[in-house]
């Protein structure tokens, strides 16, 4: 190799880092200033503290969940944290009729749309698969068909709006994981739905983001309870969470992966020495708890 091939390629190398780094650190909490945002699942974990860095930001604000009372708490909090307004609607996505409900509430309450978070998940079991057909079209139904319905309601809005669409997803939609088989099954749904969903808004021009979001373990209550004592991995905070998704869905970025390096890293290996990365995945469990459970 010639001395100028030598010294060219670091640089070109060091311009792309460069480059690449910096354009991820263009964000400014003054995009999210009076935009109209829904936050789904915002009662409890990352969902909820989405919706106070969102009213920090001060945006408007309509979220949902099942439990009236802890959403209650929620809208309390984000309007003294500053949104510019926050409402909520309870119910449960298992219902697609309710996730159009949601959608048409956003546009009367607040006459358009610029974000739709789509974040809840309904609750499945931390074990080996049981074999419950049932559990899975169900689970189906609230993880991954509700998601697909607010979209479809919500196209004219962020049409209008030039919008974008947030899809929290999960190492274990891109990745096999043991131990959550029906819910591994509707994340991996919901990458092929709203990847292809992608390609046609831009073959058609449609100015939508769509941004999916392949998250780690993180320290939700919700997650800690179900896999703490097995999972061997440590888990990374919420609060950090919630604000790279929401950082990825305003710069109009196709995918957040958090923890940024671990995630690409094992996203490298999955297509690289796929075999290897299931070996390394299966050591991360302790099955001795996981048999207690
Ligand atoms: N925590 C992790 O380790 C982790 C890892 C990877 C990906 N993620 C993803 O991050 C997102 C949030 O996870 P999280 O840990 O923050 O979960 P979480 O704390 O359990 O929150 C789930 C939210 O969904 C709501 N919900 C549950 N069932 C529902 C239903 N049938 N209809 C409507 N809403 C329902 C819950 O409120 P109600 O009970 O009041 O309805 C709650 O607000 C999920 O998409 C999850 O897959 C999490
Ligand atoms: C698409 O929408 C974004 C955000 O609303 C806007 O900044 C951008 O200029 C739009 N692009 C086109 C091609 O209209």
């Amino acid at each position: 190799m010639g001395r100028l091939q030598k010294i060219l390629i670091p640089f070109a190398g060091l311009v792309l880092a460069f480059w690449f780094y910096s354009a991820r650190e263009d964000f400014k909490p003054e995009m999210l200033k009076g935009k109209r945002v829904i936050v789904t699942g915002a009662s409890s974990g990352i969902g909820e503290q989405m919706a106070y860095h969102l009213a920090q930001m001060g945006s408007h604000l309509l979220i949902t969940a099942r439990t009236e009372a802890k959403l209650q708490k929620v809208v309390a909090r984000c309007l003294e944290l500053g949104a510019a307004s926050a409402q909520h609607v309870s119910g449960s996505m298992e219902d697609t009729a309710f996730a159009e409900h949601v959608v048409k509430e956003a546009e009367e309450l607040l006459g358009g749309l610029d974000m739709l978070i789509l974040n809840h998940i309904g609750s499945s079991y931390f074990h080996y698969f049981d074999g419950d057909v049932g559990h899975v079209r169900k689970l189906l139904e609230t993880n991954f068909l509700s998601y697909v319905a607010m979209t479809v309601s919500a196209l004219p809005m962020l049409k209008e709006s030039g919008g974008s669409i947030v899809v929290v997803s999960s190492m274990a939609g891109k990745v096999g994981f043991p131990f959550t088989v029906p819910y591994s099954a509707t994340k991996f749904a919901l990458d092929g739905f709203f990847s292809s969903l992608r390609q046609e808004f831009a073959l058609q021009n449609t100015n939508i983001s769509i941004t999916l979001c392949i998250l780690g373990f993180i320290n939700t209550d919700s997650a800690m309870k179900a896999a703490a004592d097995v999972v061997l991995i440590p888990p990374a905070p919420k609060e950090e969470c919630a604000l790279e998704i929401i950082k990825g869905g305003a710069l109009r970025q196709r995918e957040v992966y958090y923890k940024y390096a671990t995630i690409k890293f094992s996203l490298l290996l999955r297509d690289w020495a796929a075999d290897l990365l299931d070996y390394l995945i299966r050591r991360e469990y302790n099955l001795e708890n996981l048999e207690k459970k």
